[in-house]
């Protein structure tokens, strides 16, 4: 991928699960395009390795729960009233339980992090960009987001209500000059946690993604397609789906 010195320069980026996979690649290019980052994650340790590359911008980590209040909290407060951008990226799947089998602990989780939390962050952020006027707000949905076979049900049903959330919040703040789009990755080489926990289920759904799914690609193709949604180039695009899958979502 081609770096574009100084693309994000001035502007501050919030970028969740950049510990690891497609946040750590977004906030990486981030940083080397100049931005200051606020890169927020689970894990610390992954976050302090981010810190350790050459960067040119600077770097902000915030390490906690998004589902936490108090790490919310701490991210607009590293934010010192300036947020030009905000990719929610972190997200966990479902072993690909089907409905029967989920239990409550696993729906409760997946919709917490992939759904509530990305609402709950982009409440707390939303006020600095209505000040300032502009934003762009990426929201990293699925493949799941778009289709009942790539996913268990938790997973997918997060990830198609990140849809509805992100129109919702294009169609309301669009006019306040703030963007929400959503990128729908295929399959990523990532450290996301994939194993089967249902047989019945990925004896349903393995054929079909085996069928049907390109090869999946590495973290800064996704990366790319994120930074594009927050630069000037695309200040047309408010409330799309950027389907990143290489074709998957075609068929
Ligand atoms: N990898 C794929 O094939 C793929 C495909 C489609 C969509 N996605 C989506 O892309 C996004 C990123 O996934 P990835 O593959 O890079 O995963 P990853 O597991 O490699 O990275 C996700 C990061 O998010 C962090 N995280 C998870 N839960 C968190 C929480 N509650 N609070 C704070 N941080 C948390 C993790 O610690 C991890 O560092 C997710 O939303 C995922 O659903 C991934």
């Amino acid at each position: 991928m081609e770096i574009v010195p100084d693309r994000f320069a001035g502007r501050t980026v919030v970028v969740t699960g950049a510990g690891a996979g497609i946040g750590r690649a977004t906030a990486a290019r981030l940083l080397r395009e100049g931005a200051r980052v606020i890169a927020t994650d689970l894990d610390g340790k992954r976050l302090a390795a981010l810190g350790q590359g050459k960067v040119e911008g600077a770097l902000l980590t915030v390490t906690g729960d998004l589902c936490d209040g108090g790490t919310v909290q701490r991210i607009v407060e590293a934010c010192a009233g300036r947020a030009d951008a905000l990719a929610n990226v972190a997200g966990i799947m479902d072993g690909f339980l089907p409905l029967a089998e989920i239990d409550d602990e696993t729906w409760d989780r997946v919709l917490a992090v992939n759904l509530t939390a990305v609402m709950r962050l982009t409440r707390a952020v939303l006020p600095v960009m209505l000040v300032a006027g502009q934003g762009s707000i990426v929201n990293v949905a699925s493949i799941a987001a778009l289709r009942g076979s790539a996913a268990g049900v938790a997973y997918t049903a997060s990830k198609h209500a990140l849809l509805g959330l992100t129109r919702s919040t294009a169609f309301i703040y669009g006019p306040d000059g703030i963007r929400t789009n959503a990128v729908a990755p295929g399959g990523v080489q990532t450290s996301i946690v994939a194993t089967p926990r249902s047989e019945s289920a990925w004896a349903r759904i393995e054929p079909v993604m085996q069928a049907n799914a390109p090869p999946s690609v590495d973290a800064d193709t996704l990366a790319a397609n994120i930074l594009w949604l927050m630069t000037d180039e695309a200040r047309n695009v408010n409330g799309a789906v950027l389907s990143s899958d290489g074709g998957w979502s075609a068929c």
